[in-house]
C-alpha cells in the first residue's frame, strides 16, 4: 500500500483506541519516524480534565520511549465532522524533536484533508 494511504489507515485505526469519555472527540495519529517505523497515538481523557493527553503527544512520547529520535510526518485522523489542527501544546512538543519541514496531515471523517508543516503552524519556536 502507498505510504500516505497506510498512514491514514493507521491513524484511523488508532482513533478507535481513543478514550474520549468526556468530549467524544476521538483522534488517532500515525507518526512516521526517520527509521521508517510508524508509531500510534490516541487521546486519553481523564475525569480530572487537565490531565487529558492529546493523540499527538501520546504518539511522540511512545516513539521517543522506543528510541526513535527524528521524524518525518504526523497523520492525524479526527473521528468527527469537525476539523482542527494540532493544539498549541502538541505543536510545542513536536518542535522539541522535529524540524520546521516536519509534515502534518490532518483529516476528518467527511474526507476533508489538510496538509501543512510544523513551520507553518508554529513559525517561531521556543527552544532551550
Ligand atoms: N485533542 C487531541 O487529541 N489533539 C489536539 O490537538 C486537540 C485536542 C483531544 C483532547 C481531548 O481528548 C479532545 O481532543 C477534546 O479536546
Amino acid at each position: 500500500m502507498e505510504l500516505e494511504k497506510k498512514l491514514i489507515k493507521v491513524a484511523k485505526e488508532s482513533s478507535q483506541n481513543a478514550y474520549a469519555k468526556y468530549s467524544n472527540f476521538k483522534l488517532g495519529v500515525a507518526l512516521l519516524g526517520k527509521s521508517g517505523k510508524i508509531y500510534r497515538g490516541c487521546n486519553v481523557e481523564n475525569g480530572s480534565f487537565g490531565l487529558t493527553n492529546c493523540a499527538e503527544r501520546s504518539a511522540i512520547f511512545t516513539a521517543i520511549s522506543e528510541g526513535e529520535k527524528e521524524f518525518i510526518s504526523a497523520t492525524i485522523f479526527i473521528d468527527s465532522d469537525k476539523i482542527f489542527p494540532p493544539c498549541g501544546a502538541c505543536r510545542q512538543v513536536f518542535a522539541e524533536f522535529c524540524d520546521s519541514d516536519f509534515k502534518i496531515v490532518y483529516l476528518n471523517k467527511t474526507g476533508k484533508i489538510v496538509k501543512t508543516t510544523l513551520g507553518e503552524l508554529l513559525p517561531q519556536t521556543f527552544h532551550l
